[in-house]
């Protein structure tokens, strides 16, 4: 196996078998999807990775500590939002409801949603970080001890049924965080038709969006000065190591946020410090100095674009609640 050079760190123990990850990318059988996605996502013309994979344990966590971060304004003026409206939004939810969370995370706005909603009677939090899931799934169960909780391990963009039981009526989508602006255009439609799917005939949903404002503000948002967001872009390809054998150099990617104006998006990128090889299972993934790995974009909406996305999806836009600085937007959805 080729290391880079110059770089001290130990190449990571190989728990995959290369067998598995061959089959993954020609499509037959798809044994790992993550090296599924790595492979393909360094092997194209413009390297990228899905962001679904920052979030395993450790990604979570460090996306918590983000959340405290001076610069990362949307947690607050979501949160605010969640507090400073929550009788509209209890108004807008249907009394025994169940609530379905897409990418639940630490679950923490939710607690403040459930809280303000008239006798909820379910929660099901739907994430692709199982250890979090577990954990939210616990800490609400325990907070609230009337709801029936059932959490669902699995990607929100493919199709799947959550085991509801009874009768279809009542359900409320929830999608906070503004982990929408993750999802390009066709993914954003397929989960919103997923989520009409899911929530049955008079199912509505409330959804946390960024609002486009001047670019500083958003650029900071993503490069924190105590190095928080660096670390979590940086440790995705420290997963590929500790979870695919890879070989990655730590030191030699830089975290970087960049501004797209034809996407209206902020895009973490890590790029390159020098010309270098990486390796795993005999695959090999040249770097050229400044080349980036492109690891999330975050969209950022106004009314009237997001207006347009969601009735992309079978949506329309019923209410929109905003913060007193007008930064994030909270959509009250209920279908076309
Ligand atoms: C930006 S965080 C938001 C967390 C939390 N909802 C909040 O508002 O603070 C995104 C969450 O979505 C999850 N996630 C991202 N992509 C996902 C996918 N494709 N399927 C399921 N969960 C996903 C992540 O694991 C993470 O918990």
């Amino acid at each position: 196996m080729i290391s880079a050079a110059g770089c001290s760190r130990p190449v990571s123990a190989v728990p995959l078998k290369a067998e598995n990850m061959l089959h993954a990318i020609d499509g037959d059988v798809v044994e790992n999807a993550f090296a599924r996605d790595v492979v393909r996502g360094l092997s194209a013309a413009v390297k990228t990775l899905p962001s679904r994979w920052l979030y395993n344990e450790r990604g979570s966590e460090l996306f918590e500590e983000i959340t405290r971060q001076d610069e990362y304004y949307l947690t607050r003026a979501e949160t605010s939002i969640l507090r400073e409206r929550q009788r509209d939004i209890a108004d807008f939810v249907e009394s025994g409801t169940i609530l379905v969370e897409y990418g639940a995370g630490a679950g923490v706005k939710t607690e403040l949603l459930l809280a303000s909603l008239r006798a909820p009677r379910g929660y099901v939090p739907i994430d692709v970080a199982d250890t979090f899931l577990a954990e939210t799934s616990r800490r609400i169960a325990s907070r609230f001890p009337s709801l029936w909780v059932r959490p669902v391990e699995h990607n929100f963009l493919d199709l799947f049924e959550i085991p509801f039981g009874g009768s279809g009526d009542g359900r409320t989508g929830f999608f906070p965080g503004s982990t929408m602006g993750n999802l390009n255009s066709s993914e954003a439609k397929t989960l919103l038709m997923q989520m009409r799917r899911h929530l049955g005939g008079n199912g509505r949903a409330i959804i946390g969006v960024d609002l486009l404002k001047n670019v500083d503000t958003l650029l900071r948002a993503y490069d924190d000065s105590a190095g928080v967001t660096a670390a979590f872009n940086l440790n995705i390809l420290e997963r590929i190591n500790a979870e695919l054998g890879g070989d990655f150099c730590l030191e030699k990617f830089k975290h970087v946020a960049r501004w797209n104006e034809i996407e209206k998006a902020v895009e973490m990128h890590l790029v390159s410090l020098c010309d270098q090889r990486v390796t795993f299972y005999g695959w090999t993934f040249d770097f050229r100095t400044s080349e980036s790995i492109h690891t999330e974009s975050s969209r950022k909406y106004t009314a009237e674009s997001f207006e347009r996305l969601a009735r992309s999806g079978g949506w329309k836009v019923a209410e929109l609640w905003q913060d007193a600085d007008g930064l994030f937007g909270m959509f009250g959805l209920i279908r076309c």
